[in-house]
């Protein structure tokens, strides 16, 4: 069968020689190559991805969220799709988060504002990590494994999903009416929802009012979940101490954006959860032999909610 792929990213050849080792029978042209596929393999495809390609019976992300797709203006109708489900980025998001968390409750961003004034601060702001609260919104494949690294290293954690949920150790609240709850006494605030029409944006000023005074963000989502002016005027008003963000809007940032030099923002430019080469490609390789033998994919996506 033929496989069309596309993937622009540093890595591609690692990622390329993968595929062709897990799917040797399966003959792959690399875009703008054409075949007439029968599947795509893609991330973040251009414009005219799918013009050439009349005959996709499924269509694969190679990442776990499909905002790429769900939002590319030539994704052809009735086409299912199947996404990455933690492929090991968890581990990775996991470790850049604790560091977000860790830099928080440790107050880094207030010493790195007092080394630049040259002032000598020794007051006391060390919280201890069983009484600091992180409240994760979205705890699916990456966000449960986010929480469970939190949990070991000693941390509350609170977690908000769509459906009612329960994780072990984990407070869990669901749902907008819940939101009010959820977002009391956490002291940094991590996003790890996938972007859809009901969450973009949601990152706002109506969020951050509620956090408790001085909370810290961290998102490793999408850029398009943060309200961009909310944020700088939470930071302003000292209603945020601070924010890290692996993701912006718009990618890559451009030069003069505020968040490049703001003194409170940590940018990091997309790689918090950077694709694992070798469980992506064997999680895609076994999910297309799944589709072969006639059962249901893994990580399909519901097209209607946008995830
Ligand atoms: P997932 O398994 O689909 O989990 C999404 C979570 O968000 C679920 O708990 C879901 O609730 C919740 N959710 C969705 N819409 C919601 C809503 N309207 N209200 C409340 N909760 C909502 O997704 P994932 O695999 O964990 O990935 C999450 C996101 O991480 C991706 O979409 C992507 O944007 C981002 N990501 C970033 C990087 C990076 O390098 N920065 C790498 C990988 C992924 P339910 O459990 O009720 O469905
Ligand atoms: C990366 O951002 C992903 O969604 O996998």
């Amino acid at each position: 069968m033929s496989i069309i792929f596309y993937y622009n990213n540093e890595d591609r050849d690692v990622v390329e020689s993968q595929l062709r080792a897990e799917l040797p029978e399966h003959q792959i042209a690399i875009w703008p190559q054409t075949n007439q596929s029968k599947y795509a393999i893609v991330w973040n495809p251009p414009e005219d991805f799918f013009d050439q390609q009349p005959d996709l019976q499924c269509i694969f992300s190679i990442a776990a969220g499909v905002d790429h797709l769900l939002d590319h203006p030539g994704l052809p109708a009735n086409v299912p799709i199947a996404r990455l489900e933690d492929a090991g980025m968890g581990e990775k998001i996991a470790e850049y988060v604790l560091y977000g968390v860790l830099h928080a409750q440790r107050s880094m961003t207030h010493y790195a504002l007092a080394q630049g004034a040259e002032h000598w601060d020794e007051t006391p702001r060390d919280r201890h990590a069983h009484k600091f609260t992180v409240g994760i919104l979205g705890i699916g494949a990456i966000g449960s494994v986010v929480a469970s690294r939190l949990l070991l290293n000693g941390y509350k954690v609170k977690g908000w999903s769509r459906r009612e949920k329960t994780l072990d150790g984990v407070d869990c609240y669901h749902g907008q009416e819940q939101i009010p709850a959820f977002l009391s006494q956490v002291d940094a605030l991590v996003c790890l929802l996938p972007l859809t029409p009901e969450t973009t944006r949601i990152l706002n000023r109506e969020i951050f009012n509620q956090l408790p005074k001085g909370a810290y963000l961290i998102n490793a989502a999408r850029g398009r979940h943060v309200h961009n002016e909310d944020l700088l005027a939470a930071l302003e008003v000292e209603q945020l101490s601070g924010a890290l963000l692996d993701v912006t809007e718009p990618e890559p940032l451009p030069a003069g954006h505020p968040f490049w030099h703001h003194p409170k923002i940590v940018v990091t430019p997309h790689v918090a959860g950077p694709t694992q080469a070798s469980e992506s490609i064997k999680q895609i390789a076994d999910n297309i032999k799944r589709f072969e033998a006639g059962e249901p994919l893994s990580g399909l996506v519901d097209i209607s909610r946008g995830y």
